[in-house]
């Protein structure tokens, strides 16, 4: 293919030229381990072409920009990401310059902007059921608008993250409407069957992803009197990438964002990208052959931009977004860390850490190169997600485990301070997921209803214990709005029909800027949160050693109820612990000394207070769901 590909290739810059052509064997290679015969011959001089054009269309600055970055730009400890609803959080792209200043204030400088193309309204799920992939939805504005935020955070110095939804589109999408007006052509766009037959045997042994509000993995299409595959939600139709124009066109839309000057672009859903009938349908092998693909034309079109694999899946089968055998590091750069997230919630509910570091063999695999996008709470919901064998390590039941875990999130648990809801059930597995926002799942909600001034201020605690226990993990901390502010649960979804069926909608709020205005008002449950979260994200920047190349190490659980971990390079060791409990925890001053630190200060630059390095009979003593950031002296 090679030979006759050189005929045809054009050249557009010696840079752009010199990275096609060393690319040009793998592409072939990957793209061959998945198409094959005449037409996939022809596809494949199409994807080269569109490559061609996408490199030929790429902005000056961006190709400048691109040089300018270094390989691993997106591991820097100075990286400080939030994920924000353009329109919940200000109203529409024209409102976010002003509100840049802001973010600034709190320390972010990468905006992960929700779906923005266009979505039918009632039918969106909040823009992930895409219609349009080139077209701003006209309720957040124009490309153009788009385009001036891009600029304006260029500027400031902040990164732009946009999503591409890679396995569905909406219903009323270009392909799905001439799909469904019998255009064969566009059938084959997605998995269209004649009768029940397939699907019956695919349903045999796929999950279901939405039981409550969508049950089921396809939807009848009266119109061409077919069945048609919708993992989600019935609006949202799989794209079926045995075609391999679909890859074609998709790429198209990867590259068109990248030129928009997108630094990560968050892959949606890539688990479920490859069916095969027989299977779970989900993290199939060609899922990474497509992945390293497209690794590869974005590394020949836009080596600046950094992509995110949003699988949500447990963490042995995380480990290979990450790539793996001769494509180590050449797949996704970012993958979520649902685990640990998942995971820090269970130290909340228990106060223990025993089931987190019985699952951290496992995370710790990640190659150096990547990272983790940490968070503890974002637009959707909260999975247990973490392997059974974990909790049986911790010599627990896991399904006993599991409930007490979503009764104390749900508030249904006695005593529980939490006030979140549960998200998905399915009364056949008995799983169900948690919504609810980190105020509320802290406790804050109720500690308010309640005027009880003790459990405000532990709630707050715990709050801050989350958020500083994900920013200094290794990875890029994705704050989401409204935590640093102290939101509860928004119920308003429950009137809007478009919402209600969705409960995932009470943790993404509209954002009151009244409210905002009291992170001034010295002592309001907003000031201390935002100027805590503010005073955490600062830390963070001070200190190289939290950039992400994998160099974190677990203390030994010396005291069940402190998470501590190592974070070391050359010149630099830190050292975070976190009391999970509502008690002062003592953690022996041996937990320091195995790991070879003694004869040293600790300078805690979250109280600012140094300690020294005890003796083995004397403790450390950690207050209440407190934590230490220490810097080895
Ligand atoms: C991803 C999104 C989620 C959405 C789903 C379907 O998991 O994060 O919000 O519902 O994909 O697109």
């Amino acid at each position: 293919m090679i030979e006759s590909l050189e005929k045809i290739k054009v050249s557009v810059d010696p840079k752009f030229d010199k990275r096609l052509d060393q690319a040009l064997p793998i592409l072939e290679n990957l793209f061959k381990k998945i198409y094959c015969g005449k037409e996939a011959e022809i596809q494949f001089f199409e994807l080269i072409k569109r490559l061609t054009e996408a490199a030929k269309a790429r902005p000056s600055e961006l190709k400048k920009e691109d040089e300018r970055k270094s390989q691993d730009w997106f591991l820097s400890n100075e990286l400080c990401g939030m994920s924000l609803y353009v329109d919940q959080f200000c109203g529409t792209l024209a409102d976010m310059p002003s509100k840049l200043d802001y973010l600034e204030e709190l320390g972010v400088n990468l905006l992960h902007l929700m779906p923005l193309f266009e979505s039918p309204e009632g039918e969106s799920d909040g823009g992930y059921a895409v219609s349009d992939y080139r077209k701003v939805d006209s309720k957040f504005g124009t490309l153009k608008d788009l385009k001036a935020v891009q600029k304006k955070m260029r500027k400031k110095g902040m990164h732009l993250m946009l999503d591409i939804v890679l396995n569905h589109t909406s219903h009323h999408h270009e392909w799905a409407k001439r799909a469904r007006n019998g255009e064969k052509e566009y059938q084959d766009f997605f998995y269209m069957y004649d009768n029940r037959w397939i699907p019956n045997e695919f349903e045999e042994s796929m999950p279901e992803i939405f039981p409550e509000s969508s049950p089921g993995n396809f939807t009848y299409v009266k119109e061409c009197d077919k069945w048609v595959m919708t993992v989600f939600h019935d609006y949202q139709w799989d794209l079926n990438f045995m075609n391999p124009r679909v890859l074609i066109e998709m790429m198209d839309n990867v590259l068109f964002y990248a030129n928009l000057g997108v630094d990560i672009l968050r892959i949606d859903a890539p688990a479920f990208i490859w069916k095969e009938n027989g299977t779970s349908s989900q993290n199939l092998p060609q899922v990474h052959t497509l992945l390293q693909l497209i690794k590869q034309c974005v590394k020949v079109v836009s080596p600046g931009m950094a992509l995110l694999g949003e699988a949500i899946v447990p963490p042995k089968q995380i480990m290979k977004y990450f790539g793996s055998g001769e494509f180590v590091a050449q797949e996704c750069d970012f993958a979520y860390n649902a685990t640990h997230m998942a995971l820090t919630w269970d130290m909340l509910a228990t106060s223990e850490t025993k089931v987190m570091l019985a699952a951290q063999h496992d995370i710790l695999k990640k190659p150096v190169g990547t990272s983790w996008i940490n968070y503890i709470r974002c637009h959707d919901d909260i999975g247990l997600g973490f392997e059974d064998q974990s909790i049986l390590d911790s010599q627990k039941d896991p399904h006993a485990h599991r409930s007490y875990l979503k009764n104390y999130f749900s508030g249904a648990f006695p005593g529980s301070p939490s006030s979140g809801a549960l998200f998905s059930s399915n009364p056949k597995t008995g799983d169900a997921r948690i919504s609810g926002s980190l105020a509320s799942l802290c406790g804050l909600e109720r500690a308010i209803e309640n005027k009880d001034q003790r459990e405000v201020e532990l709630s707050i605690s715990k709050i801050l214990l989350m958020q500083s226990h994900s920013m200094f993990l290794g990875g890029l901390p994705m704050l989401f709005y409204g935590d640093e502010i102290a939101y509860t649960n928004d119920y308003s979804f429950q009137l809007d029909p478009a919402k209600s069926y969705d409960n995932r909608w009470m943790h993404r709020p509209k954002i009151d800027w009244d409210k905002v205005e009291k992170r001034k008002d010295n002592g309001s449950v907003e000031q201390l949160v935002f100027s805590q979260t503010q005073k955490l994200i600062g830390i963070r920047k001070e200190l190289p050693v939290i950039s992400d190349y994998s160099n974190l190490e677990w203390m030994s659980p010396h005291n069940v109820h402190v998470a501590g971990f190592i974070r070391e390079n050359e010149s630099e060791k830190f050292i975070g612990v976190f009391n999970f409990s509502d008690q002062e925890a003592f953690l022996t001053w041996y937990a320091f000394r195995e790991k070879g630190i003694f004869d040293v200060e600790l300078k805690d630059h979250w109280t600012g207070n140094e300690f020294s390095v005890g003796a083995d009979h004397e403790y450390l003593i950690i207050p209440p769901y407190g934590f230490y950031l220490f810097e080895v002296k």
